[in-house]
């Protein structure tokens, strides 16, 4: 029995030793105040340390010029809830990033250099409650499904982007949101911006500012106006427009109707004509009777 311990004995400590530093191997130019948060912050860094312990659950990488990350990132770091990436060079997002199975809750993208949302950019993260994507100032695409799947997801940040207009849908695909904000941007309030008009007014109280911190510019002569100023009326012009559908709908609503009061009215033709004939036959019934 001895003997054998003895001989485990190395194997023991080196088991010992790898388990008791894996929770304490933290990058080099980072601080790891407790066992799973990274912090990296304003560390000139301008890619992704090597070295981030896999069981990390809060990365702090805000204030550098870290350009992009992986796509396989959060596969790799499963454990990850939480993750600021502000204030860095990040110019597009790796369709795929955030998968159905990642268990992050915030992630900050604010502060960046993003274009475009693409659709399903954040796959279906079914955690994430919190998304920061404000202050990318040539942010001016996103996607109608481009949060589509984030079922938790309660605040979501887009102000002081470059968004002239977002279709209603990336919104009102969200069950769970709470909070929006949406202000800063270079919004035209054209037909194209109505329908975000529409559910803005229904859920103003989803502004943490209101509608009066919102303005967008007028089509024809580029002027600035609060949100407030305006109403439904003021869009009413795009009302009319109607699509092809909306033609055929019409049009064969219109032909229905014609052939119902064809039909009616042959109906009540026939019904008078046999009437009359009946009526004429009960006469001459009662003539023949008389006699
Ligand atoms: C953004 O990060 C840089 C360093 O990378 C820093 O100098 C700057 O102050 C930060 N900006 C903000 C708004 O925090
Ligand atoms: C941000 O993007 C713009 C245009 O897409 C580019 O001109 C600029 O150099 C980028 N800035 C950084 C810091 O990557
Ligand atoms: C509304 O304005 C935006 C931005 O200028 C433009 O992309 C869009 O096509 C316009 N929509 C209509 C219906 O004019």
């Amino acid at each position: 029995m001895l003997p054998c311990v003895c001989r485990l004995q190395p194997l023991l400590a080196f088991v010992s030793f790898a388990l008791l530093t894996q929770g304490e191997n933290c990058p080099a130019t980072c601080l790891c105040p407790d066992h799973h948060t990274v912090d990296c912050s304003g560390r000139g860094l301008t890619r992704l340390p090597d070295e981030i312990p896999l069981d990390v659950r809060r990365l702090l990488l805000s204030d550098n010029w870290i350009p992009q990350i992986p796509s396989d990132f959060l596969v790799l770091y499963s454990d990850l809830v939480y993750l600021d990436l502000r204030n860095n060079s990040l110019s597009h997002i790796e369709p795929g990033t955030l998968s159905t199975s990642s268990r992050l809750v915030f992630l900050d993208l604010g502060s960046n250099n993003l274009t475009e949302i693409p659709k399903g950019a954040f796959g279906e993260s079914r955690s994430l409650i919190k998304l920061r994507l404000g202050n990318n100032p040539y942010l001016s695409m996103v996607n109608e499904d481009a949060f589509r799947g984030l079922t938790s997801l309660r605040e979501l940040e887009l102000e002081r982007n470059a968004l002239s207009g977002l279709q209603v849908g990336a919104l009102s695909q969200l069950p769970s949101l709470r909070v929006v904000r949406l202000e800063g941007n270079p919004w035209v309030c054209n037909c194209t911006f109505a329908n975000l008009f529409t559910w803005l007014n229904e859920n103003s109280h989803k502004l943490p500012n209101g509608i009066e911190s919102m303005e967008c510019s007028l089509p024809m002569d580029g002027r600035r106006v609060p949100l407030s100023q305006l109403s439904q009326d003021s869009f009413r012009e795009c009302q009319v427009t109607l699509t092809l559908t909306d033609f055929l709908i019409i049009i064969f609503s219109g032909i229905s109707v014609s052939v119902a009061a064809i039909m009616a009215s042959f109906f009540l033709a026939s019904t008078v004509h046999c009437f009359q004939r009946w009526s004429k036959g009960t006469k001459g019934e009662d003539e023949e009777n008389e006699e």
